[in-house]
Order: structure tokens, then C-alpha cells, then sequence
């Protein structure tokens, strides 16, 4: 059966000492959250450490923002999949819509991360999401389809079984216009559609889907309470704990 997960993105945001302080407030509030909801936070790559210590025997797992498409070596500035992993975190995000439209990150880069990611033991979080002008254009269905098929087509059933799946409407990350649930729904039952047609239904019906955009604490019951909506990838929200865990206990 698949989990329910709420996920926090701190994105670019918070110095060690901040994050550190968020992390605690987020494993204290964990304790309220139920059992069946999975919380993941993900931090920036410097933070990791720290943070993978304040996490650590608790429900709160974590998670980084991006990793390398190379394994290893002279790739100034990079930081790989097994770093990643030394780190403690379980879950690396990939795809997010700020690296693909500001860091130029294709699919076609973004397979070679899933299959570091993997290799190394990490599951992955990956987004997926049009922008405004395709969202206008009537194309949101064709891009999110082309996402999902030029990526994790080329991975198995049993890996799909350590992929989450977020939807990420781009005209509705930071913008405070969120999706609706309908807006919302009709796109996570295609990618699980799509998710099928590749690798059955039971796989399908396995994957976590996440909806991102503008969620927060006033909106994410009525989205959580779709059929194919599996929880949220948080962004400015999950940059205050008492925020976060609303949203977890949203479900
Ligand atoms: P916001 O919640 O700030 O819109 O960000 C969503 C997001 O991009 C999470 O990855």
C-alpha cells in the first residue's frame, strides 16, 4: 500500500544553527502526527550533518534537495549520491522546477541521478510539473506524461518501489495560488495512469504521489482528501514547524 507523506523543501533557505533549531521544533511536533504519515524534511546539502543528528530516532526522516549526475571526481562544487547517503539521509529530491528552469537540469540528466540515487541507497522524490504557458496551452497533461515516461521509464517495478512521485504545478510553487483540488486530482490520477502503463497497476497503486504548490495549512485537507493524492512536497510553509505539522495533521 502506498504511504502517506508530507515533505518539507527548506530549499535555499536557513543557516545551520537556523535549520538545526527547525529540525528540533519539527521532531517535537512530530509526536502528534499519526503513525501512517510520513514526514521527510529536506535541507540544504550543508545542513545535512547536523541535521541528520537531531532526526535521528525519530519519525522524521530526511531528505537532501539534489544530488550529482556523475559519480565521483572532478566535478568542482558537486556533492554525489554517496556522500549523500554517508550523510544518514534516506531520500534525495530530483527534478524540482527550480532546477530544471534555473540549472538546466533535462530528463535526460535527471535519469542518470535516479539511477545514482538508487544505486546508493537513497529513494527519490521526483517532480514533476508545467508551467504557466503549457498550463494555458492545454498541454499540463503532455508534459507531465513526457516527464514521468522520459525518466522513469527507463527504471524496474522494484525501483519504482523507492520513487515518490510530486507534482509541482510551477505556476503554483511560491505564487500562493494553489491548485485545486480538482486541478490537482485530475493530474494525479493521470500519472498514475501513466504509472501503470508502463509497470501494472499494483505498482501504480503503490506509488506515493505528492502535490506541491502554495500548500499550506488552510488548503491541505481538501487536497490530501483526494483519491490520488498522497500527501505534499511543502515549500515556504515547512520553513515554520507549527506550519509543517498543521499540514501533517491535515490528513
Ligand atoms: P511552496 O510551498 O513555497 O509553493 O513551494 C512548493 C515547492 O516547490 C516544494 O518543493
Amino acid at each position: 500500500m502506498r504511504k502517506k507523506i508530507v515533505a518539507g523543501n527548506w530549499k535555499m533557505n536557513t543557516t545551520v544553527p537556523e535549520g538545526v533549531e527547525l529540525a528540533k521544533a519539527v521532531v517535537a511536533g512530530a509526536a502528534n502526527v499519526p503513525a501512517d504519515v510520513k514526514l521527510i524534511i529536506a535541507t540544504p546539502f550543508t545542513h545535512l550533518c547536523p541535521v541528520a543528528e537531531v532526526v535521528k530516532g525519530s519519525v522524521v526522516a530526511l531528505s537532501a534537495e539534489n544530488c550529482a549526475d556523475k559519480e565521483k571526481g572532478a566535478y568542482t562544487g558537486e556533492v554525489s549520491a554517496a556522500m549523500l547517503a554517508s550523510t544518514g539521509c534516506q531520500y534525495t529530491i530530483l527534478g524540482h522546477s527550480e532546477r530544471r528552469q534555473y540549472y538546466g537540469e533535462t530528463d535526460a540528466k535527471l535519469v542518470e541521478k535516479v539511477k545514482l540515487a538508487l544505486a546508493n541507497g537513497l529513494d527519490v522524490i521526483l517532480c514533476v510539473g508545467e508551467n504557466l504557458e503549457e498550463r494555458e496551452a492545454g498541454k499540463h497533461f503532455e508534459v507531465c506524461g513526457n516527464q514521468i515516461k522520459n525518466v522513469l521509464y527507463n527504471f524496474t517495478a522494484e525501483e519504482m518501489a523507492h520513487i515518490v512521485i510530486a507534482y509541482e504545478p510551477v505556476w503554483a510553487i511560491g505564487t500562493g495560488k494553489t491548485a485545486t483540488a480538482e486541478q490537482a486530482e485530475e493530474i494525479h490520477a493521470f500519472i498514475r495512469i501513466t504509472i501503470a502503463d508502463k509497470f501494472g497497476v499494483q505498482v501504480a497503486e503503490d506509488t506515493s504521489i505528492l502535490y506541491g504548490g502554495s500548500c499550506k495549512p488552510s488548503n491541505a485537507k481538501e487536497l490530501f482528501a483526494q483519491k490520488d493524492i498522497d500527501g505534499g512536497l511543502i515549500g515556504g510553509a515547512a520553513l515554520k514547524a507549527d506550519d509543517f505539522i498543521a499540514i501533517a495533521l491535515s490528513y
